[in-house]
């Protein structure tokens, strides 16, 4: 699956897609405010690096910021259903704005969808 979406993905890699999304994270009024208003910068690129390093495009991720911990670095964040969900509709804009399609763009999706269940630390209510 990672040499699909890689492949699919191209030259560019995964700054369009990183950067489509935090366009849209920034105006969100659900989860925009959960992130460090002085670092957009900074929470792009570890999103970016993370992504690179899962998909085994670049070991930067793991080198500046050691083992993901994905779950545990979430906990300060309250991440319920409505969270995980707007999370998931950002991204898939996203991916609608690079026009990644068909089956990269399922495997993808199901990445996005598989991490973002697990981040919620909320239950519903
Ligand atoms: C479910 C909804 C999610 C919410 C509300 C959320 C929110 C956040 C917030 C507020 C941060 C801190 C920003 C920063 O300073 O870096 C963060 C960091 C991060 N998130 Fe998420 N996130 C979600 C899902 C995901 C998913 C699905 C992934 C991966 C596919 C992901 C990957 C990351 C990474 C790599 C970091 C940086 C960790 C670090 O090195 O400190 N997040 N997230």
């Amino acid at each position: 699956m990672e040499e699909i979406v890689v492949k699919a993905l191209g030259e560019a890699g995964f700054q369009p897609l990183i950067a489509a999304f935090y366009r849209r994270v920034r105006k969100d009024e659900l989860v925009g405010g959960m992130y460090p208003e002085n670092d957009w910068e900074g929470a792009e690129k570890r999103l970016r690096d993370f992504m690179e390093f899962r998909f085994g495009v670049s070991q930067r991720y793991l080198l500046e910021r050691g083992h993901p911990r994905l779950r545990m670095r979430h906990m300060p964040f309250k991440i319920g259903e409505a969270e995980r969900d707007r999370w998931l509709e950002m991204m898939n804009e996203a991916m609608d704005e690079i026009e990644l399609t068909g089956e990269p763009r399922e495997l993808l999706g199901g990445f996005f969808n598989q991490v973002a269940n697990a981040m919620r630390n909320q239950a519903p209510s």
